[in-house]
């Protein structure tokens, strides 16, 4: 019996095929929720299958006891890739920002000298279920049956630099944690101003940026990492879900200043840089940056946020979100839509509590986004 954390929507899916899944009764789905935004490439990609199978008859595993040309690989195009961070390799969104946060930690105890222990992050953000990630996680709901929370984690609210500038000031924050699409609430995005203001302010004051991008990483915004949407580079950047497209793997990337604290035996994963997971993830880097993908997900982002804008507006449902990341405020409980939506054969997935999120693949063509957006009517319009 499995243990009772989850609350899920009946549906057992045996198959997925491109952007489309599959239940148990050959009834065919949408799915606009890519596992919570982890199949960014869609189900059995061809490339993707042959990265697996070419590492799965080679080697699975040898432990970081050992080096592996995949895993530096990896490394080293995700930092070419991003800002030129060194990286550490691990298994889940929160495992990535449990090692963000003791990077934070070291940077405090050896640069600072234990005199800046508390880490700022946003209200309504969701770092993970771990009980520090929870403890970073400024939401009641997930922190609620926990207590006491981990100490010295001091909760700003989102886009409003006034009190992060008067919390920094006290002089004994090593770092600001946070996302910059909070996806968990319903892609609630940061603003342009207040990020680069945050870089500034953690320069002033000597603390470290961080940013989650577990959830916007790998695409999803239609760029490689969220981050570059705001001309701001964070110190550390957390990653996980898309990595490597459904196989689960996590990351953090931190610049070399702040990844050189780290020292033989202060940080490790028996599974990080699994090399079937490596192999996966250098095959969705392979796609991700050929000329012109990242792009082609920015346009079809603003045609498919117009579509939804267009068939939504009728029940004065509001369309945000960057690229293929779309939130929508509904004016109805958000659990209700999704229910009917997978009657209706389109999978979606809950933000918060009155957002549904639209994570459609990065591969879905113009006529599948269409097709999900159809259905997406039809749904509104059977609760008018
Ligand atoms: C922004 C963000 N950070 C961290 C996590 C936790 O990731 P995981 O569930 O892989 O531990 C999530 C998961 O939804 C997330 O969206």
């Amino acid at each position: 019996m499995l243990m009772n954390t989850y609350a899920p929507y009946n549906y057992r899916f045996i198959k997925g095929e491109g952007t489309y899944l599959y239940d148990d009764t050959g009834k065919r789905y949408i799915d606009f929720g890519c596992g919570i935004s982890v199949s960014n490439l869609g189900h059995g990609n061809p490339h993707l299958l042959n990265c697996l199978k070419g590492q799965a008859d080679k080697l699975w595993h040898t432990s970081n006891l050992f080096p592996n040309k995949i895993v530096e690989d990896l490394a080293e195009r995700i930092s070419k890739a991003s800002f030129g961070g060194k990286v550490f390799f691990c298994n889940s969104g929160a495992e990535a920002n449990e090692g963000a946060i003791k990077l934070a930690r070291i940077y405090n105890n050896k640069v600072h000298a234990g005199a800046k222990p508390r880490i700022i992050t946003m209200n309504d953000g969701f770092h993970g279920r771990t009980y520090t990630t929870l403890s970073a996680t400024a939401q009641k709901k997930v922190q609620s049956g926990f207590e006491p929370i981990a100490p010295f984690f001091t909760y700003a609210p989102y886009n409003d630099i006034a009190t992060v500038e008067s919390e920094l000031s006290k002089g004994d924050v090593c770092a600001v944690m946070l996302e910059l699409y909070q996806g968990e609430s319903g892609v609630l995005p940061a603003n342009i101003e207040y990020v680069k203001k945050l870089r500034e302010l953690a320069d002033k004051y000597k603390a470290l940026l961080i940013f989650d991008e577990v959830q916007t990483g790998f695409g999803r915004t239609g760029k490689l990492f969220a981050y570059e949407h705001f001309g701001v580079t964070p110190d550390i950047m957390t990653m996980a879900k898309a990595i490597a497209n459904g196989l689960p793997m996590g990351a953090f990337a931190a610049k070399p200043e702040i990844a050189d604290l780290f020292t033989p035996g202060t940080h490790g994963s028996t599974f990080g840089g699994n090399l079937l997971a490596c192999a996966v993830a250098h095959g969705v880097l392979d796609i991700m940056l050929a000329d012109g993908f990242l792009n082609s997900v920015t346009e079809k982002g603003l045609a498919f946020q117009l579509m939804l804008k267009k068939r939504l507006e009728i029940l004065e449902a509001s369309v945000r979100g960057k690229g293929l990341m779309v939130g929508v405020e509904l004016p109805i409980l958000n659990k209700d839509f999704i229910r009917k939506a997978l009657d209706e054969g389109l999978v979606l997935i809950a933000g918060g509590e009155k957002s549904v999120r639209f994570y459609p693949p990065l591969t879905a063509t113009m006529d599948e986004l269409e097709q999900g957006a159809n259905i997406a009517e039809k749904v509104m319009r059977s609760f008018l």
